[in-house]
């Protein structure tokens, strides 16, 4: 019986190209700016972006939490949508390493428009927090993958400089969003003062993400990743997994968008089946009908080899990503067709 895991693009393991130019990385002390590997990984993102500077980091939630400390100060309020993962899923980040407040937006699927930001901002009170930081996901992993049209990111980007605030991309899966829609990375790095990019994630290397910014925030940001202890030593090893992401895993995430999109056409078809969200990227989030318990399918789908999370009683997600082959997805359209209760 196939296994696919279809749990999160997290799970994927590098290939053998990747893990043969990951062995053959020339590594150094990451602490005194001395691998090479990582520094070539950081001005590769820089330039990408058109941005100034980067720092690697072991994860997204810590890239995340460094551009919310270097942006706030101890009681400062952040808007961001009520499904944002820096609220929902960094264990109290904001709160724990920041001391900041949060406003959250509610939408449907992490979407805002700049008039939404634009009512949340709180008003010049010393009753109240002072707002400084307007943080956007995209794409929006609690809102199905959903991906942000341009136009709305830079009427908030023209916004957040009006004031200003500043403004900051959680985009563990941008590729993603940059492939569903040509938005470039030029434009992404001209809209925000900084972004996070999840190596470890669809692009199918083990470890890593990148903070991207200008060079007043990276000096800080470089600060701030000491403190929560991510400076790491020979850390090119991975960083060259992430490079080989970068060079070589952007455009085959159209084949995740695919097959995402082949799965929940399967998935519309099916009595056990209440509601497809839409599938813009790689991400595919389904409700069951009222009687019937997310995790009673998860369950069966688990013994036909299928792994599936179910992050509410009645909601189901699946990911696509770089290890599920185009035979797996067949396998799992006609489990799914031919899973009746
Ligand atoms: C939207 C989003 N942001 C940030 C993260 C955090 O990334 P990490 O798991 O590397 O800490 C995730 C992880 O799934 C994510 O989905």
């Amino acid at each position: 019986m196939l296994t696919v895991d279809l749990r999160s693009d997290t799970v994927t393991r590098p290939g053998r190209e990747m893990l043969e130019f990951m062995f053959s990385a020339k590594v150094g002390d990451m602490v005194l700016g001395e691998d090479p590997m990582v520094n070539e990984l950081e001005e590769y993102a820089a330039r990408l972006f058109g941005k100034e500077g980067a720092i690697f980091c072991p994860s997204g939630t810590m890239t995340n939490q460094i551009a919310i400390n270097i942006h706030t100060r101890p009681g400062d309020d952040i808007i961001c949508s009520k499904l944002a993962h820096i609220y929902l899923y960094e264990g109290g980040g904001i709160g724990f390493n920041s001391g900041a407040n949060v406003t959250l937006i509610d939408t449907p699927d992490g979407i805002f428009s700049a008039d939404e930001v634009r009512r949340a901002v709180q008003p010049d009170d010393p009753h109240k927090p002072r707002t400084s930081l307007v943080s956007l996901e995209n794409s929006v992993n609690r809102g199905g993958g959903a991906v942000w049209p341009l136009e709305a990111m830079e009427e908030i980007s023209r916004f957040t400089r009006s004031l200003p605030l500043a403004l900051h991309l959680d985009g563990a899966r941008l590729f993603n969003a940059i492939v569903a829609t040509g938005i470039t990375p030029l434009q992404f790095g001209s809209m925000f003062d900084t972004i996070s990019v999840c190596l470890s994630k669809g692009l199918g290397a083990p470890v890593g993400s990148l903070l991207i910014g200008n060079r007043e925030h990276m000096e800080r940001g470089v600060r701030v990743r000491k403190v929560l202890g991510g400076t790491m030593r020979q850390a090119g090893y991975i960083a060259a997994g992430g490079l080989f992401a970068l060079e070589n895993n952007i455009d085959r995430l159209r084949d995740d968008h695919l097959h995402a999109a082949a799965i929940a056409d399967a998935l519309s078809g099916v009595s056990w089946v209440q509601d497809v969200m839409k599938v813009s990227t790689n991400i595919i989030i389904f409700n069951t009908p009222d009687d019937i318990p997310a995790t009673s399918i998860t369950a069966r789908l688990r013994d036909k080899g299928i792994l599936a999370n179910a992050p509410t009683v009645k909601s189901i997600r699946m990911v696509t990503h770089i290890d599920i082959t185009p035979e797996m997805v067949s396998y799992t359209i006609d489990t799914i067709r031919g899973l009746s209760l």
